[in-house]
């Protein structure tokens, strides 16, 4: 559905965009993740045929942006990062405005314009001024204004900036309406925790280099070697701590406020053995967790160490 190849940009002699390739299949739900500078907004500008880049090509639906723009426009929507106030404008006739942009006439323009307003809740909203509307239902008027055309490829520039707790749960129900609805979905954001139960795969992006892109699946996994087992036991800590030292599959065992830290060796598939082995050994298990590193954890490690 989206694929860049070796895509870069560079404004003056700063490098936003360092060589991209990314993938995001039909169905997906994709996480752009990067902090501020990262090169996001710059990748979702060149998407939405925006911006050229400096070298590196990117496709939508098999359709080269630049080249093949006017049929990548209709099947693609667009939310920017910010958009600008229309003044003087009724929330139904900005729509009516963006719906008459794509060439949609009469009765069909009524009816999307209701649907769409349906959809993002702001049929309540169809007569007011569009600046007088507040941050979150603005942010959902320019998802119904990315709606109107009905597009498969929805491009979305940080959609949950700014919000509330509320909004954003609104905002993220929305999406996920958007996803049933079988949309493909890229969508950006430093906010994490938000994408996490969203999205099926992740790109980590840092100073215009993707670090990681995959699966939220496997980008846990790739984390996962990094990550410790807690162990307790009922009774002599240190007697367990020295006999999971002991065992093959166990790289390291340390002892931290009282609970020990137990780091897999790479032959380890994963940390089941460890309740077997010790019951075996005699101890009575207190406590084995894992702990499941969520995005931002992730993002933490994928991001340490690479500083402006
Ligand atoms: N028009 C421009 N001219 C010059 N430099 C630019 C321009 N637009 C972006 N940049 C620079 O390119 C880099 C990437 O910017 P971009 O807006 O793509 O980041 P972002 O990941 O969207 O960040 P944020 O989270 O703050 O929105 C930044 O260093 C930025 O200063
Ligand atoms: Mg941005």
């Amino acid at each position: 559905m989206i694929r860049t190849e070796e895509l870069t940009k560079r404004y003056k002699n700063l490098l936003a965009l360092d060589r991209l390739n990314m993938v995001v299949e039909e169905g997906d739900i994709y996480g752009y993740i990067g902090p501020n500078g990262a090169g996001k907004t710059t990748t979702l500008k060149i998407l939405a045929t925006l911006l050229e880049p400096t070298s590196g090509h990117a496709y939508i639906c098999n359709y080269r942006v630049g080249k093949d723009n006017k049929h990548i426009r209709p099947l693609i929507g667009y939310m920017p990062d910010f958009f600008g106030v229309y003044e003087d404008m009724r929330v139904d006739e900005y729509l009516t405005f963006f719906a008459a942009a794509y060439r949609i006439k009469g009765e069909k323009r009524k009816r999307i314009v209701d649907d769409v307003l349906e959809l993002t809740d702001l049929t309540g909203k169809r007569d007011a001024m569009v600046e007088s509307l507040s941050r979150g239902m603005q942010q959902r008027l320019g998802l119904a204004r990315a709606l109107v055309h009905d597009p498969k490829v929805l491009i979305l520039d940080e959609p949950s900036s700014g919000l509330d707790p509320r909004a954003r749960i609104e905002m993220r129900a929305l999406l996920k309406e958007l996803k049933k609805m079988g949309k493909t979905i890229l969508i950006s954001s430093h906010i994490l925790s938000e994408l996490q139960e969203l999205c099926n795969k992740v790109g980590i992006i840092e100073k215009g280099t993707l670090l990681f892109s995959g699966s939220v699946d496997e980008v846990r996994r790739q984390i996962r070697r990094g990550t410790t087992i807690d162990v307790r036991v009922a009774g002599d800590n240190e007697a367990a701590r020295l006999a999971l030292e002991a065992n093959p599959l166990i790289e390291r065992a340390e002892t931290e406020n009282g609970v020990i830290k137990v780091s897999l060796a790479e032959t380890a598939a994963d940390f089941t053995f460890i309740a077997k082995y010790l019951v075996e050994q005699g101890f009575a298990l207190e406590l084995l967790r894992q702990e499941e590193p969520d995005l931002e954890d992730i993002f933490m490690r994928v991001t340490k160490g690479v500083v402006s």
